[in-house]
């Protein structure tokens, strides 16, 4: 025989609609997040050789030209540190 506790199962039921409530409130904060603005990696002709290769080797080449005095210095941010393809996406082809 199944013995129902009534407080038990009421519980559940509530904890279940916490649940609920709670991811929906996360997929609603990663929905509305606002579209990504960091500057892609473009596939310019600067950028193309760079393609070609793993993005591990590629991040080593970057500070080649993006460094303070290369030819196309990163602006003075904080942000911009060796992992760049972790904010810099590659562009789609
Ligand atoms: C051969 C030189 C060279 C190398 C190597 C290079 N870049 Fe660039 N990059 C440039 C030039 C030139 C520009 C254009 C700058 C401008 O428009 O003022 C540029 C622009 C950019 C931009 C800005 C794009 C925009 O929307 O304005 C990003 C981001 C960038 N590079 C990331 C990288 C990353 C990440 C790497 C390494 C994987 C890299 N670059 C390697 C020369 C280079
Ligand atoms: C934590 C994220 C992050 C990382 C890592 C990062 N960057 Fe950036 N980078 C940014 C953001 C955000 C901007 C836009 C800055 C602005 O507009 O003020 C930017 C701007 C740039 C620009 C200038 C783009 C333009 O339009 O003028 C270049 C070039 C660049 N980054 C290169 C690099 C390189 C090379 C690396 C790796 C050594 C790197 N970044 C790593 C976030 C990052």
């Amino acid at each position: 025989m199944i013995v129902i506790d009534k407080k038990k199962s009421k519980k559940v039921i509530l904890l279940n609609i916490l649940f609920i409530v709670v991811c929906g409130g996360i997929f609603l904060f990663l929905w509305n997040a606002p579209p990504e603005t960091t500057p892609k990696f473009l596939h310019s002709t600067d950028h193309d050789d760079l393609y070609k290769i793993k993005k591990k080797k590629a991040e080593k080449l970057c500070l080649d030209c993006h460094k303070e005095k290369g030819t196309a210095p990163i602006p003075a941010t904080t942000y911009c540190t060796n992992r760049c393809f972790f904010c810099h996406k590659k562009e789609k082809k």
